[in-house]
């Protein structure tokens, strides 16, 4: 297989000929990344040409409901799953707020779901609120050391009341990779349901959701080269543990029982654009069909990310004033790198970062709960060097350049 061609890859996203960010190397991708071309283009053509109520009988309003139907169908295609367990809603915090009145309504007093702590508030604070309602959560709780979760404290967690466990497939703080398949192999043993949140993962891949084993799993697509919006699957094994939150005569319909208000059209429409790009990228690089290109995509970004992702947590982890959060090992870890410094605030430090040209944060993230679980100051929270496919190798050297003029 080809290696990926960073001018082609460049090319496809005008952020990067744009001059008021010449020079500029974006480091905040876990934030929400830049948007490709072909999203853009889908845009316009929206709101030029099919801005109006979709699914009717006129040309400009069939041609938007196919445009949104053919984004289902590809973006479960991708994903692995059939193009009925996906749905559209306005962002993953949105979904998890729906689901987890979902879940309530079909749960008992006394039932447990367990959390684990290494989630962004999105995929904790909704949980959690339901002891209100009786329900027992029980945390899983990260190594205060590195932020790591570790599946031998997860098991004595698991009992026959437990309906539901909410996870990362990895965290934007900590960047591991965690072993989804594995717990959802120990989750369903205990007759429970995994739900996954994906939005620090799908920016490397879109993942095969089935091979997973993830009875729900979750994404952004402004994080993924897409528009702002979030994506739901929710396999239909999982449909009977969940109240539909949907109209009452929208219930039955598979796009729309999960989802309380309708969705932003051209958004949904526009997101045919994050695979029309990689589409076109795994045919750049000699995909001859359909047939594995997500598998092939994923390997291509993976393998690009890790080779930036080595030199980075080298030079953290042999700085003796810096603390990594996470693993070191790239094999096992995302390109989404935060640490602190024992000398200096990491506002601090992202603010003399921007003034060499280092697009990246110095914040908590939303994920507030593990950086205080590791004894990191929530209030001046982690700097977080966050890359995707399209870094180059002189971004990464301009970052690590710049990190040793600051620190
Ligand atoms: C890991 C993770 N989960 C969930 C979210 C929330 O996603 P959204 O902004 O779509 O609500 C974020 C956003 O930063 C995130 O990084």
């Amino acid at each position: 297989m080809l290696s990926l061609d960073l001018d082609y890859v460049r090319k496809q996203f005008p952020a990067f000929s744009t001059p008021s960010l010449e020079g500029q190397a974006f480091f905040e991708n876990a934030g929400g990344s830049y948007m490709c071309q072909p999203v853009i283009d889908r845009f316009a053509r929206y709101f030029e040409q099919r801005k109006v109520q979709p699914y009717y009988a006129f040309a400009a309003s069939k041609e938007a409901g196919m445009e949104m139907d053919l984004a289902h169908v590809r973006l479960a295609s991708y994903l692995n799953v059939p193009a009925d367990e996906v749905m559209f809603g306005p962002s993953t915090s949105e979904n998890t707020y729906v689901l987890a009145q979902a879940f309530a309504g079909r749960m008992s007093v006394g039932d447990v779901i367990i959390v684990s702590g290494q989630e962004h508030e999105a995929n904790s604070g909704v949980w959690r609120r339901l002891e209100d309602k009786g329900i027992t959560i029980r945390i899983w709780e990260v190594d205060p050391d590195d932020g790591r979760l570790h599946i031998e404290t997860l098991l004595p967690l698991l009992d026959d009341r437990t309906r539901l466990v909410a996870m990362t497939h990895c965290s934007n703080v900590v960047g591991e990779i965690n072993p989804v398949r594995k717990v959802a192999d120990i989750t369903h043993e205990a007759g429970a349901l995994l739900l996954i949140d994906g939005v620090s993962y799908c920016p490397h891949g879109f993942p095969d959701v089935d091979a997973l084993g993830a009875d729900i799993y979750l994404f952004s697509t402004y994080k993924t080269y897409g528009p702002h919006q979030g994506v739901m699957t929710i396999r239909r094994s999982a449909r009977p543990m969940l109240e539909p939150q949907a109209h009452y005569f929208n219930r039955d319909i598979p796009s729309k029982w999960m989802v309380p208000a309708g969705p932003d059209h051209a958004q949904v429409a526009a997101s045919n654009g994050m695979m029309d790009y990689f589409d076109a990228l795994d045919a750049y690089h000699g995909g001859a069909e359909d047939q594995g290109r997500p598998r092939r995509i994923e390997t291509l970004f993976r393998e690009a990310e890790k080779t930036n992702l080595a030199p980075m947590l080298e030079y953290i982890s042999a700085r003796n004033d810096l603390r990594l959060i996470g693993p070191a090992d790239p094999e096992i870890r995302a390109p989404t790198v935060a640490f602190v410094s024992a000398r200096m605030s990491s506002q601090d430090i992202a603010r003399k970062l921007a003034d060499h040209g280092i697009m990246a944060g110095g914040g908590e993230y939303y994920a507030v709960r593990v950086l205080e679980k590791m004894g990191i100051d929530a209030a001046d929270g982690a700097v977080r060097l966050s890359f995707v496919h399209y870094t180059s190798r002189e971004e990464i050297n301009q970052a690590l350049t710049a990190l040793d003029a600051i620190l």
